[in-house]
C-alpha cells in the first residue's frame, strides 16, 4: 500500500498524529489504520516528545521550528495545530501579538518550503473569530498565496464521537495543480434520525468518585467559590450523562475559579474534584494503552493540548481520497454544506 509521506510540526504529545495513522481502539471502536507515514515529528517541549516517543516507533526531535529546515525533503502532507494560547476564547487575557501567535508564519514557511499536495493546520475558535476573523484571514490569504485553495470547517469533537464539546477550527490545504477537491467528513453523531448517540463522559468517567482522594477540591477552594462575585467565572460540574467543556491544557491548577470543567461528586458535602488524567485523556478520546511522561501537570498540558485522536481520525480518513491514485474527473469547486465551508 503506497503511503503518503507526512510532516508533523508542533506534534505535542500525538494526538493528531495518532489519529492521522489510526489503528487504535477507543470505547467499543476499532479506528483502522489509515495509509500515512510521518518522516517527521518534533515539538520544543520534551516532556511532551518524551511521550511522543513512548507511544509511537517512529522518532521525534526536540527542537524549535525556528531551527526546522526542509530544503531537500519530498513530503505530501505538512499537519501541524500552532499553538493557540494567545488566540483562546477562555484566556481572558489575549495577546494575538505576542511572538507566540508569530508561529503561524513558521508553518507557513515550512509549507512554502516543501510544497507538500497538502496540509491541514489546527486551532482554537477565537483564532477564528478574534477581530472579526482577521487573524484566520490573514492565514487564508497566506496559504492562498502559496498556491492552495482552503477549505476550513470549525468542527466539534462530540459530533464524532468524542464525549467532549471541543470546537476546533481546521484549515485544509490543497496545492492548486493536485486538482482534487476537499470535502470535510460528516459529522457521525447527533439528535438526527440516521446518526449515532453523542457519547456521554459516563462512558469514561464511571464513578464520581475518584481513584485517589487526591482529586478534590480544597475545603478552602470551594469557599473562594462561594465568596466570589456572582459575575465571577467559575468552574461548572459536568452531567455524566451529556458532553464535556473543553479540555484545557491546565487542569491541574488548585483553583476553582474558572470556566474548567470539574465533577460535583456530593452536593449536600460540597465535593467537588478535578477529572484524573486518565479521565481527560479519556475525553479527549486518548486509548486506554497511550501513556503520558512526567508529571500529572504535563500530562494535563499535554492532553489538554491535544488535537482528539478520534477527531483527526475522521479528517484524515476523508483526506486520504485527495491522495488516492485513481484518476478523477476534476469537478468544479461546489462544496457548500452545514458541515463543510469552501473558500474560493
Ligand atoms: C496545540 S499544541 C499541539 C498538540 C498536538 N497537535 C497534539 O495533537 O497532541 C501546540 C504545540 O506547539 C508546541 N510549540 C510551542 N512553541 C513551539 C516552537 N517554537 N517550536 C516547536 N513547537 C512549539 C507546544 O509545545 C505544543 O505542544
Amino acid at each position: 500500500m503506497h503511503k503518503t509521506k507526512v510532516i508533523s510540526l508542533f506534534s505535542g504529545c500525538g494526538g493528531a498524529d495518532l489519529g492521522l495513522l489510526g489503528g487504535f481502539k477507543y470505547i467499543s471502536n476499532h479506528y483502522k489504520k489509515l495509509p500515512y507515514e510521518i518522516i517527521h515529528a518534533s515539538d520544543i517541549n520534551d516532556k511532551a516528545i518524551k511521550t511522543y516517543q513512548s507511544n509511537f516507533e517512529h522518532l521525534a526531535e526536540v527542537i524549535d521550528i525556528k531551527d526546522l529546515s526542509f530544503k531537500d525533503v519530498n513530503a505530501d502532507l505538512v499537519i501541524g495545530g500552532f499553538p493557540c494560547q494567545p488566540f483562546s476564547t477562555v484566556n481572558p487575557t489575549k495577546q494575538p501579538h505576542k511572538k507566540e501567535s508569530q508561529l503561524f508564519w513558521e508553518m507557513a514557511r515550512i509549507i512554502d518550503e516543501v510544497k507538500p499536495k497538502a496540509f491541514i493546520a489546527e486551532n482554537v475558535k477565537g483564532f477564528y473569530r478574534l477581530k472579526k476573523g482577521y487573524y484566520f484571514n490573514l492565514a487564508c490569504e497566506e496559504f492562498k498565496s502559496l498556491g492552495y485553495t482552503i477549505y476550513h470547517s470549525l468542527l466539534n469533537s462530540s459530533d464524532f464521537g468524542v464525549p467532549q464539546k471541543r470546537e476546533r477550527i481546521f484549515i485544509v490545504g490543497i496545492r492548486n495543480d493536485i486538482k482534487k477537491t476537499f470535502t470535510f467528513p460528516n459529522i457521525t453523531h447527533g439528535d438526527t434520525l440516521g446518526l449515532k448517540k453523542k457519547v456521554p463522559i459516563k462512558k469514561i468517567v464511571k464513578s464520581l468518585w475518584p481513584d485517589d482522594p487526591k482529586y478534590f477540591f480544597s475545603k478552602k477552594a470551594v469557599e473562594g467559590v462561594k465568596r466570589a462575585k456572582p459575575n465571577m467565572k467559575r468552574a461548572l460540574a459536568q452531567d455524566l450523562e451529556g458532553q464535556c467543556l473543553t479540555i484545557t491544557s491546565h487542569l491541574a491548577k488548585v483553583s476553582l475559579n474558572s470556566r474548567d470543567p470539574v465533577l460535583l461528586v456530593d452536593a449536600e458535602k460540597e465535593l467537588y474534584r478535578r477529572f484524573s488524567t486518565k479521565e481527560a485523556a479519556g475525553i479527549q478520546s486518548f486509548p486506554e494503552s497511550f501513556k503520558f511522561a512526567g508529571s500529572d501537570g504535563d500530562a494535563y498540558r499535554q492532553i489538554g493540548n491535544a488535537i482528539p485522536p478520534v477527531l483527526m481520525w475522521h479528517i484524515a480518513s476523508s483526506l486520504s481520497e485527495v491522495f488516492e491514485d485513481k484518476k478523477e474527473d476534476c469537478k468544479e469547486h461546489e462544496v457548500f454544506s452545514l458541515n463543510n465551508v469552501y473558500i474560493s
